[in-house]
């Protein structure tokens, strides 16, 4: 994709990678809406960005349709697509509170699917059209107290696995699963409190090659734990 002068929804432009992703973008020319729950963060990349923000709760997933509709509105199509919303929350498995593990599969698998459903005619229309979610290296390897997690962020990559096969002509799906980073994620989980977690890697890492898949062909973004690098592939 010539990322110059394409057309991007960025949902979770509050947080710390959809924040660097939207201004990345923004900076390589392309147009970008942006939404986030964050009023005050939200409105300093949207106006990095230019645009008016869009206020969204992902648990809501007819609002998630309802912002996809509004960005392609206002930027007449899609061209890309990159959800960046993502929550974790800690501790036993079976210690986990019913109500915490449904927000949690509903903010990191429903709502995303929602907002790839709505997104897709668009991205089919356009030439060339590319959705990024962020899951997690969780998804391959679930970990202990992160069952929920790991088990909402797994949920998501294995549906996108199949919507990439079911639309292989129709547009490209980019699942990227990075290992911990230094966005400070696991600072406000929803439940718990983080155990010990490996050194983070760098966010930009994980924006560079976010731009790096969108320029290419790559349907995914994994950690490599012999390299010690994300690997496109
Ligand atoms: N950081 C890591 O270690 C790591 C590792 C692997 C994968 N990831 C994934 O990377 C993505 C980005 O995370 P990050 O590291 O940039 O963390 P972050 O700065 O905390 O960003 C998380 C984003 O999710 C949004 N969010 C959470 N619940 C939401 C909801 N109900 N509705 C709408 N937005 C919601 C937050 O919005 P507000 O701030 O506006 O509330 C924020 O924009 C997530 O999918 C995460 O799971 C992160």
């Amino acid at each position: 994709m010539d990322i110059d002068g394409a057309r991007f929804l960025v949902v979770g432009g509050s947080g710390v990678l959809g924040g660097l992703i939207s201004r990345s973008l923004v900076d390589a020319g392309a147009r970008v809406v942006v939404t986030g729950r964050d009023p005050d963060r939200l409105a300093e990349v949207a106006a990095a960005a230019g645009t008016e923000p869009i206020t969204l709760d992902v648990v809501d997933v007819e609002a998630c349709a309802a912002a996809v509709g509004t960005a392609i509105e206002r930027l007449g199509g899609l061209d890309g697509l990159v959800v960046a919303t993502g929550v974790p929350a800690f501790g036993p498995a079976l210690e986990t509170e019913a109500a915490v593990a449904e927000e949690l599969f509903a903010v990191n698998a429903l709502g995303p699917m929602a907002l790839l459903r709505a997104a897709a005619p668009a991205l089919e229309e356009s030439s060339g059209g590319v959705a990024v979610v962020l899951s997690a290296i969780l998804a391959d390897l679930p970990t202990n107290q992160m069952a929920d997690y790991s088990a909402s962020k797994a949920a998501l990559s294995a549906w996108l696995g199949v919507v990439r096969r079911e639309n292989r002509r129709r547009f490209r799906v980019v699942d990227v699963r990075p290992p911990h980073l230094d966005t400070g994620l696991a600072e406000h989980p929803l439940a718990g409190a983080a155990p010990k977690l490996p050194e983070p890697l760098a966010g930009s890492a994980v924006v560079d090659a976010v731009l790096e898949a969108l320029r290419g062909e790559a349907s995914e973004i994994v950690w490599d734990p012999k390299a010690i690098e994300l690997v496109l592939r």
